[in-house]
């Protein structure tokens, strides 16, 4: 590993220039403590025009990057099959690793790749922006402190705006490999450790759903070993936008988080007082300080040398949720995740 001090800033490459690329590479250049360095994608086109917006160079091939000791970092925003393998090359290569979600979508690829890549596995961290969301946080760290008490019943609500195409659900890995596993973080994160998930869902609406045997409205309850519960609340289509809400139930109060507009303006009219502008409208524009904050964040476990969270384990974590899901929704009964010989 590269020595690291805290004048210097943490060059930084990035795997994937598709959506979740260009915002790491935008939060990369707005933050003084790290520089982009390069752009790695097989399309090179896409890599040469993100790499050029921000003074990088772009390559299709992994080693350049891998290869270049002023590479400190790398974020791996590429297309969920190549997460484990560029992860594995990217630690033996002495970098550290900030991963998207989900890890994979199979649990023997995971376990392969941490056995892979040995003890520096936890210097890898899982991009679960939403732990960084500041509302989000600051519901927490309340919960933490104990100002609603016990918790007793967490409820998410996530429903994305509109369907991916059908050639996205296809090789998704369905809807709570792809979807609910943000979801499974935040009950992960609230909750702990998950002991069983009952999951119920239907292909509502989306043709391209049915057609690949996944479900496009999905119902789930997770409780963890004291009995408390989270109920997710997912749809992949909502006609107001990218539908965030959480709330945090405890035996002295409520804590929640609301939807989100661009504007806290409020018309008062003679035929209507309300908020008339919708809310945001998808994770692009909700998320954007969370992505800027899991930077900050990967950036600082960087300069101190202590371990990243959400780590490797909380992906994999999320990963064996979403598929005692998917075991609870075929069977039809409550899936316990000692199942997965946890
Ligand atoms: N945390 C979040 O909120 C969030 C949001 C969106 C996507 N994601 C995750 O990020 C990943 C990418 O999603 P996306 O929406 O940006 O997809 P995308 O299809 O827009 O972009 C993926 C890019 O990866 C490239 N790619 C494929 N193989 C590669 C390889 N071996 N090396 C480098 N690049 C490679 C593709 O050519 C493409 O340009 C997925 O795993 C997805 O689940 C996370």
């Amino acid at each position: 590993m590269t020595e690291y001090t805290e004048a210097a800033t943490v060059g930084i490459g990035i795997f994937g220039s598709g959506r979740i690329g260009q915002v790491h590479a935008a939060n990369v250049a707005l933050n003084p403590g790290s520089t982009l360095l390069w752009v790695c994608d097989p399309r090179l086109d896409a890599a040469t025009e993100l790499a050029q917006k921000y003074g990088a160079r772009a390559t299709d091939n992994p080693n350049d990057v891998l290869s270049d000791p002023a590479v400190q970092a790398v974020l791996v925003g590429s297309s969920t099959p190549t997460h484990m393998d560029l992860t594995v090359q990217s630690v033996r290569a002495g970098k550290r690793v900030l991963c998207e979600k989900p890890l994979d979508l199979e649990l023997d690829v995971i376990d392969a790749a941490r056995a892979d890549a040995g003890p520096d596995i936890e210097h890898v961290m899982v991009g679960f922006n939403r732990r960084f969301d500041p509302n989000v946080a600051e519901v927490h760290r309340r919960v933490e402190a104990g100002e609603i008490g016990q918790l007793e019943q967490l409820t998410i609500i996530s429903r994305d705006p509109t369907p991916p195409p059908g050639e996205y659900l296809a090789v998704s890995g369905g809807m709570f490999r792809d979807m609910t596993i943000h979801d499974f973080d935040m009950a992960r994160f609230f909750l702990g450790e998950i002991t069983s998930v009952y999951a119920t869902g239907s292909a509502l609406f989306s043709d391209d759903a049915r057609a690949v045997g996944d479900v496009d409205s999905a119902s789930l309850i997770l409780t963890n070993a004291a009995g408390v519960q989270c109920q997710i609340i997912n749809s992949r289509h909502c006609g107001y936008g990218y539908d965030q809400r959480l709330e945090a139930f405890g035996s002295l109060g409520s804590l929640r988080v609301g939807n989100q507009r661009d504007t806290t303006v409020v018309f008062d009219g003679a035929s209507a007082t309300d908020v008339k502008n919708p809310i945001q409208n998808f994770f692009l524009e909700r998320y954007a300080a969370a992505y800027q904050i899991e930077l900050q964040h990967f950036l600082t476990s960087i300069a101190s040398g202590v371990a990243p969270s959400p780590s490797f384990e909380d992906g994999r974590e999320a990963v064996v949720c979403a598929l005692a899901a998917q075991r609870s929704l075929s069977e039809g009964r409550v899936v316990a995740l000692s199942e997965f010989g946890l």
